[in-house]
Parts: structure tokens; C-alpha cells; sequence
């Protein structure tokens, strides 16, 4: 059972998909802790469930590596095999990132190195190209640099908008975490085995 803390800073429905796989054992995780970066609405769909929450709020003028620390402290103290920027939409420091890569993933919705950044959706509709995409890569020093562990292609179709573009995306997007998810967990029950 792969322990993953998750990120977040909006309203979570990536976070409720990948909790309902965990529930019905199609994802072989157990979320620890839920962390956001304001008080954010997703954190709700922890605290129903009993999930323990944190807020570390970014605040203006501060630094942004002592933000890092504090959130990498808060999540360190749950001991998460992996962590998940799901919807997390603050740039994490080096101090953070090095502390948990490569066990640390960010789903995107693109098919990048396509349309990397905060607003990829609506730059795929403004491109006007026919086909965007999803991925999941491992986080890394850039904005949607890293190593990309799995992606897939979405159409764009006639009439999209950036919202129905979006949820069709985000339905890729949860497949794709729970197939790295399943990955990690079988490659980390092939080592305890041996
Ligand atoms: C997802 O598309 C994620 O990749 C992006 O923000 C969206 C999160 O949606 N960065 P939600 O908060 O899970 O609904």
C-alpha cells in the first residue's frame, strides 16, 4: 500500500476520483494527508472522509524557500511514500522539491512538453490545434519540465470550451495517475519481496 500525501489548491475532484480507486482497492494507495496552499474547497473532500488536512498559506513578501520548508515539513511528518500535486498551482521551491523527487508526481492537462504552465487548457483552445492532452510527469526545478511517466492524447472537439475541453481532460488525467500509481505500488512490492 503506497502512502501518498496529495496538494492541492482548488476544488479537489481529481483528489475524489483517486479517493474512490483507494476505497474500491482499484488503486493499491492509501491517502495520508491532504495539504493545500490556502484554504482551499478540496480540503473538504478529506475532512469528510477523516483524511487529516494542513494549509500552508504562502504570504505575500515572504521567502519563498522558508514557505517550502514549512510545507515540506508538513508534509514529512505524514512519512508519504509519494506525493501528488493534484490542481497545486504555486511553483515549489528547490528546498521541497528535493526533498521528495523523484516520489513526486504532478498531473497536467496537456500532452506536454506541450502547453506547460497554470493555464494549459485554455492555451490549447487558443492555439486552435485539434488534439491536446493529458500527462503525469515527476516534478522537477521547472514549471512542467520533468520526466514524463505517462500521457495520453485528448480531442479538441467543435464547440469546446475551456471548462468542457477541461473535464474531458481531467477524466484522462485520473486514469493515467491511477496506472502510475498501480506502477509504483507493484514495482515497490517487487522489492520488499525480494
Ligand atoms: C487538473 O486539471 C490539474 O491537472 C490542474 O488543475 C486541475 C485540478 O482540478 N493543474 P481539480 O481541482 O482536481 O478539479
Amino acid at each position: 500500500m503506497v502512502r501518498v500525501a496529495v496538494l492541492l489548491s482548488g476544488g479537489g475532484s481529481n483528489l475524489v476520483a483517486f479517493l474512490e480507486g483507494c476505497a474500491n482497492g482499484t488503486i493499491p494507495a492509501e491517502v495520508v494527508a491532504v495539504g493545500a496552499d490556502n484554504e482551499a474547497s478540496g480540503l473538504e473532500h478529506a475532512r469528510r472522509r477523516g483524511i487529516p488536512t494542513f494549509v500552508e498559506q504562502f504570504d505575500r513578501g515572504e521567502d519563498r524557500d522558508a514557505w517550502g520548508a514549512r510545507l515540506a515539513d508538513a508534509v514529512g511528518a505524514v512519512q508519504p511514500d509519494l506525493v501528488i500535486l493534484s490542481g497545486f498551482m504555486r511553483v515549489l521551491p528547490p528546498v521541497f522539491v528535493h526533498r521528495f523527487a523523484p516520489m513526486l508526481l504532478n498531473t497536467h492537462p496537456a500532452y506536454l512538453p506541450e502547453f506547460p504552465g497554470a493555464h494549459a487548457v485554455r492555451d490549447a483552445i487558443d492555439a486552435g490545434v485539434t488534439e491536446t492532452g493529458a500527462s503525469v510527469i515527476v516534478v522537477d526545478d521547472g514549471v512542467d519540465t520533468g520526466p514524463i511517466l505517462a500521457q495520453r492524447r485528448v480531442p479538441v472537439l467543435e464547440g469546446d470550451t475551456e471548462g468542457t475541453l477541461h473535464d474531458r481532460i481531467k477524466v484522462v488525467e485520473r486514469e493515467l495517475l491511477a496506472d502510475v500509481v498501480r506502477d509504483i505500488a507493484n514495482r515497490e512490492s517487487a522489492i520488499e519481496e525480494n
